[in-house]
């Protein structure tokens, strides 16, 4: 059984994000280099509840295996009682843990008073906590979530505290800044004492570079472990200790082309191809004739056609062996 109190510190999680850290993409990284912890993408519990939209969501989000562990299902809404009921389905279906999306600053999620609105609905907040731990069972439950929504505030970190999840992950910018500001590590750094204090993992989150700024930013604002998003964007080795092997153009475009195979395995007429395109220019830049190649990927529909495209470009590329293997698997 998972805990996060099992983890070694200091230790690295996958950020959850929307249509980037699908199956596809956490089977990719756990044959690289895997982190302690993954997350899914946020899922909705009014959808998961919901008979029509139930089975599909399922399918879309909350599909994994064995390789993909521990893993947790990151669930979003406002109504309590969706939350217990999604709970149960996500402890049924085998997951490590569940995390609660009180983060999210999109303006649809906060019209609704979900995601980084529950900062300001506390009482709301602690009813989806405890009903989500009533539907989770022995599964640990944790929050994601940042500093506040306005501006820091204070009394929502004792709220958290008072919710008692199974970990706090804190994105150190409040909803207003959205992504435009550094994250505050300082902040990060005066809130620690008071989460360790209270015995809780405690994983800060906000422009974590490389596994080497990770460790640096443990080290120097007293978190347990840190999250990471969009650092591992165009670069799935990013918690691998063996990074070199994949400096070589021919080396990145393998990996593309092993991302797209996967993609089409647990995608293919679940999702438009175009979707794996978002990764192309992490992986396709910095080089000469980058741009040129990128612009023909662009245009392919299959991971055949990034594979010929390639190839009629000179590089030397091939599937990775244990994506090979993962995708002959039935
Ligand atoms: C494309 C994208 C999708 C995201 N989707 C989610 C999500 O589903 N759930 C969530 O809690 N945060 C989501 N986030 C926020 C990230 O998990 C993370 O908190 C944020 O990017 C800051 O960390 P970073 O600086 O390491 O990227 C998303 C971020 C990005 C860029």
């Amino acid at each position: 059984m998972f805990s996060w109190h099992s983890l070694q510190k200091p230790f690295f999680v996958l950020a959850p994000m929307h249509d980037v850290t699908d199956r596809a993409f956490r089977q990719l990284v756990s044959v690289i280099g895997k982190p302690d912890v993954m997350m899914t993408e946020f899922v909705s519990v009014d959808g998961l509840t919901h008979p029509h939209s139930q089975e599909r969501l399922f399918k879309y989000y909350l599909s994994f295996d064995e390789r993909e562990r521990p893993l947790i299902a990151q669930i979003w809404g406002t109504d309590p009682d969706a939350f217990l009921k999604a709970a149960r389905m996500i402890r049924e279906a085998g997951f490590d843990g569940i995390d609660i999306n009180m983060g999210c600053p999109d303006k649809k999620v906060v019209a609704m008073g979900a995601g980084v609105a529950l900062a300001n609905d506390p009482q709301r907040a602690g009813a989806i906590v405890a009903a989500t731990k009533e539907g989770a069972g022995d599964l640990p439950v944790s929050i994601k979530t940042r500093l506040g929504f306005s501006s820091y505030d204070d009394a929502w970190i004792d709220a958290l505290i008072s919710f008692r999840p199974a970990a706090l992950t804190m994105h150190a910018r409040t909803k207003k800044e959205l992504s435009r500001v550094p994250a505050h590590w300082d902040t990060l750094q005066d809130i620690a004492p008071r989460i360790s204090k209270e015995h809780i993992p405690f994983i800060g989150n906000g422009d974590v570079v490389s596994y080497e700024d990770g460790i640096q930013k443990v080290a120097s604002s007293g978190v347990d472990g840190v999250m990471v998003g969009r650092g591992i964007l165009g670069c799935p080795w990013f918690f691998s200790s063996q990074k070199d092997q994949y400096e070589t153009q021919d080396a990145k475009l393998s990996v593309l082309l092993s991302h797209a195979y996967l993609f089409e395995k647990y995608f293919s007429g679940l999702k438009n191809f175009s979707m794996i395109k978002k990764h192309v220019k992490g992986y396709v830049s910095g080089f000469s004739g980058a741009k040129e190649l990128r612009a023909k990927i662009m245009n392919t529909t299959s991971a055949q056609e990034i594979e010929e495209v390639c190839r009629q470009e000179g590089y030397q590329i091939s599937v990775l062996e244990e994506v090979k293997r993962i995708c002959e698997q039935v």
